[in-house]
């Protein structure tokens, strides 16, 4: 699977941050069953890796990714952990070459056309937005459709149900991504039902 492919699972990428890993395999499935297969495990938390492990191992329909990955060797722990997509807020040359290195399809964080064209240089056509809101979110977009066409964004930081749309209506929008899924309080709960119903919601969303 590439980036693009991973992107047109479904309109929304659930960003997750974890703090109980045994809450990682019902989490995942609830996402599943809303409709919501491809998942991004921020590397935010110490039980972000075993959530991750368990994921891969316990949830197949489940496309597992890691995300906030900065470093380089956060790339190689989370590829061994069993994410099979890699996300990043922001980028730079090592970090790009140690996504690249484990073979994992990978997002690179953008908010500019400088940061845009720099990745664009080494063959990257598929990209995060990110922060999109505070960046300008769907006028940064549009500006960067002209000259940049050939870029496909998954637009996160400040995504919600009622902005969505008007970003999954531009053509340089894969989907967006989000951390309104997985509300703090539900997850602590186990209230999956909850989860799932908000996925559900998501993934009928269109441009
Ligand atoms: C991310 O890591 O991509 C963002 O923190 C998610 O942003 P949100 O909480 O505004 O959805």
């Amino acid at each position: 699977m590439n980036a693009e492919e991973v992107l047109a699972l479904a309109p929304v990428v659930p960003v997750v941050v974890l703090d109980d890993p045994d809450a990682a395999v019902p989490l995942a499935r609830a996402l599943v069953a809303g409709g919501l297969p491809a998942i991004e495990v921020t590397l935010r938390t110490s039980a972000a890796l075993e959530a991750i492990e368990r994921i891969a191992a316990e949830v197949p329909d489940a496309v597992v990714g890691a995300g906030t990955v900065v470093r380089p060797e956060d790339a190689q722990r989370s590829a061994a952990a069993g994410a099979r997509f890699l996300v990043s807020p922001g980028c730079t040359a090592s970090l790009r070459e140690g996504m690249a290195a484990t073979g994992l399809p990978f997002l690179p964080g953008v908010s500019s056309a400088s940061e845009a064209m720099a990745l664009l240089e080494h063959g990257v056509t598929v990209m995060k937005c990110f922060p999109a809101e505070a960046s300008g979110g769907i006028g940064l977009l549009k500006s960067l459709y002209g000259p940049l066409p050939q870029i496909r964004f998954c637009p996160t930081g400040g995504i919600t149900p009622a902005n969505a749309p008007g970003y999954l209506a531009l053509p340089n929008v894969a989907c967006v991504g989000g951390s309104w899924l997985t509300p703090a309080d539900a997850v602590q709960a186990g209230d999956w039902d909850r989860v799932k119903a908000l996925a559900a919601e998501a993934a009928a969303l269109s441009g």
